[in-house]
């Protein structure tokens, strides 16, 4: 059978259709928007995804649901917007119109003050206002992790998305109000193709199904897999890299699929963190605060758990987590599949167990048994939105006399790839879990790590940390006379 193929991406900007059939495979949305539409509400701050000056919403079917999220349009390409509908500033309101509610109070409580980084504020939360018009000051403060603001100071902000249910009903939102029409307007949008754009040396091609998007990679061995482009984007704007040829997968329902059974939950390797946020924290809520912790709201409506194992980060933030979960990738090229232990999938810096032509298709993470006790934690240099410095997963496994029946220990940030502390587990094992068992096995770490110096933090800071929350870990479990800690907070319980 034929492929039908359509040469143009197509796509709702906000009350206006757009077709284009030029698409560079780099070009970003943020440059289509100011350099293409003169559309310069939308700033550019980082170019990074970090500050959150370039926000805007872009609008996307889902199971036949159209979801508005918060992504930054300095990563994110313009390729990948085939079939969405983005929402800019400047849609907000006419130019000598009334303001629309969120920008209204943002002036209200005095939100704004150079105003560089307002419209992305503005932005995220409106995002935040569609979907939770009363939101808590916790929920304003995870709607706005990736917002930065150098000048007015966050408490007016706040204070401004508490205000805006006092100035307008969501409920007559255009974008609320009207969602069925422009719902009706993006499904009439898919026509079930295959995208191409560009010849060879800038090739787009967003594949039509995910049997389609195996074959595309099978055929196209050298091609780069664009998923969230929270990675990919940066080499662009950052490393100004030649991508082309790009196969985008961010439009493939299949590869956003979430199942759980009595075994676990598997994620399709599309499945955003947001996306995955409801089902792990209900599975794992061990996990909750590291999900916090991932990037911004922004960074997290867009990367994905595959990318985040695809690009193989010694300081990923979801691998350590899943490896000593046991967590196992399907990977599959053209229609032939296998599965490895994700632990495995990480060979060296840089060199995965990936071969040309291959993908990442799905992880399947194990439910942990009543008998394991789990914790994970991020370590970095600022709470919000950064990278980590150490990032420390433990699961270990109590018989019934109390000893160590198993224990994996996981760690980013202390090696060239994810890695298990092998010498640490084994000298827990078969010991009592105990203080003493847990200070005969801390020396272990030097026997597993040989961290790295870098501007994140230095060999002996990695080393001392990875001990500690070993430590850590081993207090928290205790049931009585416990110190749990709260993020920065040690509460004696
Ligand atoms: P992409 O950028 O699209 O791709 C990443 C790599 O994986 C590329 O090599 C791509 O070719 C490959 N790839 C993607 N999908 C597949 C697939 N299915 N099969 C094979 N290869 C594939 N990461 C953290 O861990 N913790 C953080 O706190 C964090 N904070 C960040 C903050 C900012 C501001 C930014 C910009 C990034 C941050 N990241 C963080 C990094 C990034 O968001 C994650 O690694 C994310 O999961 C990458 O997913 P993606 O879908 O965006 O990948
Ligand atoms: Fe800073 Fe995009 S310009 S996040
Ligand atoms: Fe100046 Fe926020 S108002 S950066």
């Amino acid at each position: 059978m034929t492929t039908e193929i359509r040469n143009t991406i197509r796509f709702l900007l906000n009350d206006r259709q757009v077709e284009l059939a030029d698409v560079s495979p780099v070009q970003t949305m943020l440059d289509f928007l100011r350099i293409d539409r003169n559309l310069r509400g939308t700033k550019e701050g980082c170019a990074e995804g970090d500050c959150g000056a370039c926000t805007v919403l872009v609008g996307r079917l889902y199971d036949g649901r159209l979801k508005y999220e918060s992504v930054n349009g300095c990563i994110r390409f313009v390729a990948s917007l085939d079939g969405c509908h983005v929402v800019t500033v400047e849609a907000l309101a006419e130019p000598n119109g009334p303001l629309h509610p969120v920008q209204r109070a943002m002036v209200d409580t005095h939100a704004s003050q150079c105003g560089f980084c307002t419209p992305g504020f503005v932005m995220s939360l409106y995002g935040l206002w569609m979907e939770n018009p009363r939101p808590s000051v916790q929920e304003i403060e995870k709607a706005l992790q990736g917002n930065l603001c150098r000048c007015t100071g966050y408490a007016a902000i706040i204070r401004a998305a508490q205000a805006i249910s006092s100035i307008g009903e969501v409920g007559k939102d255009p974008l609320v109000a009207e969602r069925e029409k422009i719902a009706g307007q993006l499904a009439a949008l898919r026509d079930g193709r295959r995208v191409e754009i560009g010849n060879e040396a800038d090739r787009v091609v967003l594949p039509a199904s995910l049997d389609d998007f195996a074959d595309v990679l099978e055929s196209n061995p050298k091609a780069t897999i664009v998923a969230g482009s929270t990675d990919v984007g940066l080499w662009v704007t950052k490393f100004m890299r030649d991508i082309a040829p790009v196969v985008h997968l961010s439009h493939l329902e299949e590869l956003r699929r979430i199942s759980v059974d009595d075994e676990g939950i598997t994620l399709a390797a599309g499945v955003s963190y947001t996306e995955a946020y409801t089902v792990i924290v209900r599975h794992l809520p061990q996990l909750r605060e590291l999900w916090h912790r991932i990037g911004g709201e922004q960074v997290r409506n867009m990367g994905t758990i595959g990318g985040n194992i695809a690009n193989g980060s010694p300081i990923g933030d979801t691998p350590p987590a899943l490896i000593a979960l046991g967590a196992s990738v399907t990977l599959r090229k053209g229609g032939a599949r296998r599965t490895v232990p994700l632990e495995s999938f990480f060979i060296e810096y840089g060199r995965q167990d990936r071969h040309p032509g291959e993908f990442v298709e799905s992880v399947h993470i194990p439910f942990l048994s009543g008998a394991d006790r789990f914790a994970v934690y991020k370590v970095s240099k600022r709470l919000d939105e950064d990278i980590s410095s150490v990032c420390g997963a433990f699961r270990v496994t109590l018989d019934s006399e109390g000893k160590v029946a198993d224990a994996t220990i996981a760690f980013g940030g202390m090696a060239g790839t994810p890695k298990r502390a092998a010498n640490v587990e084994a000298a827990l094992k078969g010991r009592g879990w105990t203080g003493a068992a847990i200070e005969a096995a801390v020396g272990a770490f030097e026997q597993d790590f040989t961290p790295l110096t870098d501007w994140r933090a230095s060999a002996d800071y990695r080393m001392l940390v990875a001990k500690n929350l070993l430590r850590r870990f081993y207090l928290e479990t205790q049931d009585k006379g416990i110190v749990r800690i709260d993020r920065t907070v040690a509460v004696a319980v």
